[in-house]
């Protein structure tokens, strides 16, 4: 159990592909989720990918009870989603204010499929597939692009639409 210190943007591990687990349930795995989740839960994340805090694998975990910083957020179900797969159900698109922990301090207007099913295998190997919309499925779509390689400032469509969260409070 241990906090690690999240990569930020510029660390090169966060543009790489992560590569695929073929071993479930094993010693080294779940502590890497161990350690994950007392990273996001000490960083008040609401996901986090394992690139993040420096294993380059196809692992990301997300989960929301009562975040402060998304007060208007609804409650997810902690999840640990392994090798995962999204499918946009349908083609709409919503743009909606992201931030990320490898960019501490910073906010900006992303677009994100609003209906999506994504699919992966949970830390024993079994394999799951949930539907998921809005909030939910944006935090997915998030954390799945970090498997990537992929920030969300890339997604961003207008820059004026990045800013440091401190300034867009003032406003
Ligand atoms: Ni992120």
């Amino acid at each position: 159990m241990a906090i690690k210190p999240v990569l930020r943007m510029g660390n090169t591990l966060l543009l790489q592909r992560a590569k695929e687990i073929t071993e479930f349930n094993t010693p080294q795995l779940n502590m890497l989720i161990q350690d994950m989740h007392d990273t996001m839960q000490a960083e008040d994340g609401a996901g986090l990918a394992a690139p993040q805090i420096g294993a380059s694998l196809r692992l990301v975990i997300f989960g929301i009870d009562e975040n402060p910083r998304y007060p208007e957020a609804p409650v997810i179900s902690n999840t640990i989603l392994i090798n995962p797969i999204i499918t946009p159900l349908d083609d709409v698109m919503e743009e909606a204010w992201e931030g990320c922990l490898s960019l501490p301090g910073l906010r900006g207007l992303v677009p994100r499929y609003k209906h999506i099913k994504y699919s992966g295998f949970d830390v024993r190997g079994e394999p799951f597939e949930i539907e998921a919309s809005d909030f939910h499925a944006r935090v997915v779509q998030h954390e799945c692009d970090h498997l990537d390689g992929i920030l969300y400032p890339q997604r961003i469509k207008d820059l004026k639409q990045f800013a440091y969260t401190e300034e867009l409070i003032q406003q």
